[in-house]
């Protein structure tokens, strides 16, 4: 695996590669790899034939400065793990690079998406992905980009931003990888100690129970349902949403086609995310 600190490195060997003819897969991270990043990996190695993986842990994304001081950095573990699984390219920049002096990023609202769950809960949040992912897809130009579902609000941001701009690369969404016993994969699940991994499992047996309520009740019964389970948890319960996944309008009364329910809880301080299709899904 070739790995380089420099966009003018970096633009050098890929550009080679797709002069030869080569499709480039993109697969942007924050490094602290599992399972959930290595699957984007074998997917883009599945479709391209150049697969490029970024870490940056991008600051402005952050809109909590214990959470960006608190997320893991494993350069050396996950630099292993992208050569054990077939990666070509790791792109690995100093802050600098990615934002030198003077850079001006790109400008655009993303509207509603900015107004709901993570958009609301986390002020200045997606402006951050915005920002560094296209300046990502600006330094490594891929034809395709890799994203997890598990990060569902972010799959719709990072298309809108893609239409709005006319980015010539498609985005692929790919499915959340699990631990066997259904917690989803984040590299913030380091930082639960061995009570709060149990814990955690709350999240996922909520999604499993709305899924299953969801052909007896309305979405904002069981909204309401949810809420009052956690209420007696010993998880900080941020948001329950139930959602058209398309225009991502919270779902009251009726059900819609592929109906998504996305949660954010706190395990202690560890703020985690999941989602699951609950109605009607293929
Ligand atoms: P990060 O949290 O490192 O995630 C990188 C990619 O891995 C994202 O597309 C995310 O959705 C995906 N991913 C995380 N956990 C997953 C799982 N359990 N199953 C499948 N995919 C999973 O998301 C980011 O970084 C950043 O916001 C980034 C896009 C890199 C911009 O900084």
């Amino acid at each position: 695996m070739k790995i380089f600190t420099k966009i003018i490195d970096l633009q050098t060997f890929v550009s080679a590669q797709k002069a030869e003819g080569r499709t480039v897969g993109f697969v942007p991270t924050m490094g602290a790899l599992h399972e959930g990043h290595l699957s984007l990996i074998a997917r883009s190695r599945k479709e391209c034939g150049l697969t490029v993986a970024s870490i940056f842990i991008n600051p402005t994304q952050f809109n909590n400065s214990a959470d960006f001081e608190k997320y893991p950095v494993r350069t050396e573990e996950d630099k292993k793990l992208l050569e054990n699984a077939g990666c070509d390219v790791l792109f690995l920049p100093e802050k600098e690079e990615v934002y030198p002096p003077g850079y001006d990023g790109p400008r655009m609202d993303i509207g509603f998406l900015n107004e709901i769950m993570e958009g609301k809960f986390r002020p200045g949040h997606f402006e951050g992905v915005i920002e560094v992912v296209y300046r990502l897809f600006d330094i490594v130009k891929p034809n395709k980009a890799y994203f997890g579902l598990k990060d569902f609000q972010q799959v719709a941001v990072i298309r809108q931003m893609t239409a709005h701009f006319g980015l010539p690369v498609e985005i692929v969404p790919c499915t959340t990888i699990r631990e066997t016993d259904g917690l989803a994969l984040s590299s913030r699940n380091m930082r639960l100690n061995a009570g709060e991994r149990q814990e955690a499992l709350f999240i996922y047996h909520s999604l499993i129970l709305a899924r299953d309520l969801a052909s007896k009740l309305s979405p904002a019964e069981i909204k309401a349902q949810i809420e009052t389970l956690y209420a007696r948890s010993s998880l900080r319960l941020e948001y329950v949403e139930i959602i058209d996944p398309k225009s991502f309008e919270t779902l009251e009364q009726n059900w819609v086609e592929g109906a998504v329910a996305c949660i954010v809880a706190y395990v202690g301080e560890v703020r985690l995310i999941d989602n699951m299709c609950i109605y009607s899904c293929d």
